[in-house]
């Protein structure tokens, strides 16, 4: 379904992002790999070195995107999936922490596909997917303004986005997740295990998490022909915790 496909993949190193990665270049794609991490880049090229190229670059770096993104190929696909999670609750408030949370997981996806939209790297009928969550796009949780209004964010871009790129048949989406088995849902260190396991009843759908897997395939789906009409939306995929 991918073959003869470029993606563009930021959080590659972990995740979700990683798990893309993997189906993607089983589907047949090329893949650029953006992260940090350059161990993990480094194992992703070792899997299929002609199909996979990697850039470790600190995505909130936002004078050096010019300079960055300008080895990169024509793009049939990009999915932003770099993110934190960060506790920030309002009686413990940090304009730090909030700000690096705004950073990368909102001003980053915006940046980067206005850095490639400008540079005419989006090839016509690609297809963007930003990694939106069901918080702040449905619901709220303690702690989470920051990491909410970021994700919420995120939904608007994709509406006026997708209305800017449109004239190319550039379509942009979101996908929203619930709680996902990941690192980022893991490092949640003010989340005991017990909560942990409270909190997965509270999803209809086999009382527990999504895996990565179940997030990627959600996004191919939006980055392949058969949503070619879909653009400026947003999917969920929750196991069914916000038809609550
Ligand atoms: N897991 C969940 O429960 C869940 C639920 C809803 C939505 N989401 C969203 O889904 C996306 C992926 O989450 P995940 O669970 O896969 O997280 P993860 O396993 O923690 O991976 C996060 C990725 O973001 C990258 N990243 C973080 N800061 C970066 C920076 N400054 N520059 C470049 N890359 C950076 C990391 O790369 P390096 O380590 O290499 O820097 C890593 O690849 C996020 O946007 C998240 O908000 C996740």
């Amino acid at each position: 379904m991918f073959k003869g496909k470029t993606i563009l993949v930021t959080g590659a190193t972990s995740g979700i992002g990683y798990k893309v990665c993997l189906d993607l270049l089983d589907a047949g794609a090329k893949i650029f790999a953006v992260g940090r991490n350059q161990d993990q880049l480094a194992a992703l090229q070792k899997l299929q070195p002609e199909n996979v190229q990697t850039l470790a670059f600190d995505l909130t770096q936002f004078t050096k995107y010019s300079e960055t993104f300008a080895s990169v190929p024509g793009l049939d696909g990009v999915v932003c999936s770099a993110g934190i999670a960060d506790s920030n609750p309002l009686r413990f408030f940090s304009l730090e922490k909030y700000q690096r949370t705004v950073d990368i997981n909102q001003t980053a996806p915006i940046a980067l596909v206005a850095e490639l939209a400008r540079n005419r790297k989006l090839n016509a009928g690609a297809s963007i997917v930003l990694l939106a969550s069901i918080m702040g796009t449905k619901i709220g949780r303690n702690g989470g303004a920051a990491y909410a209004g970021t994700k919420a964010a995120l939904t608007g871009f994709a509406k006026v986005m997708a209305l800017e790129l449109a004239n190319k048949s550039i379509r942009v989406n979101c996908v929203s997740p619930g709680m996902v088995n990941t690192e980022l849902a893991d490092n949640q260190s003010e989340v005991s295990t017990e909560a942990r396991q409270v909190d997965m009843q509270r999803y209809p759908l086999e009382k527990r998490y999504a895996e990565a897997a179940e997030v990627s395939s959600a996004i191919r789906f939006l980055l392949s022909n058969q949503s070619s009409f879909m653009t400026g939306e947003n999917l969920v995929v929750d196991g069914g915790y916000c038809a609550q």
